[in-house]
C-alpha cells in the first residue's frame, strides 16, 4: 500500500517534471543576412535538427536524421550538457564535415535530454551544400 503510494507520488512528479522542462535555444547562423533566433521547447526526445526545421529554418540532412553523413552538422556553443551523449559513430561523421570544430555535433544526434536550460547553436551557412 505504502508503495503504491510512492510510487504514484514519483508518477505525478515526474509528469509535472516534464511537462514544466523548458529549453530556450538559441540560433545563430552563419550565413548572412539571417539573424538569429529564439526557440522555447519542452519538446524533450526530440533532435535539434528537428527542433531547427520545425521553426522553419533549413538544416540539411541527407541521410534522413541516422547518423550517415554530416551535413546536419553544427556548432554547440552552449548547453551540450543538456543533449544526448556524442557517440563514436557521430565523431566519425563529424570528422567528415565541413571545417568541423571542437563544439561540432550533427544535429540529428543532438536530442533533447530530460532539464532545462538554455542551448545555443550556430548552423553553417546551408547554401553551401546540395541536397534534403
Ligand atoms: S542527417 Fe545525416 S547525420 Fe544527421
Amino acid at each position: 500500500m505504502y508503495l503504491d503510494f510512492l510510487l504514484c507520488c514519483n508518477q505525478i512528479l515526474l509528469q509535472h517534471y516534464e511537462r514544466n522542462s523548458m529549453y530556450t535555444i538559441k540560433v545563430n547562423f552563419e550565413q548572412k543576412g539571417l539573424p538569429p533566433i529564439i526557440v522555447e521547447t519542452n519538446a524533450i526526445g526530440d533532435s535539434l535538427l528537428e527542433i531547427v526545421l520545425d521553426n522553419g529554418h533549413e538544416l540539411h540532412h541527407n541521410c534522413g536524421a541516422v547518423c550517415a553523413c554530416s551535413t546536419c552538422h553544427l556548432y554547440v556553443e552552449k548547453g551540450d550538457e543538456y543533449l544526448a551523449e556524442l557517440t563514436d559513430k557521430e565523431e566519425d561523421f563529424i570528422d567528415r564535415a565541413v571545417i568541423p570544430k571542437i563544439n561540432s555535433r550533427l544535429g540529428c544526434q543532438c536530442v533533447l535530454q530530460k532539464g532545462e536550460g538554455v542551448i545555443e547553436i550556430t548552423l553553417p551557412d546551408q547554401t553551401q551544400f546540395n541536397g534534403e
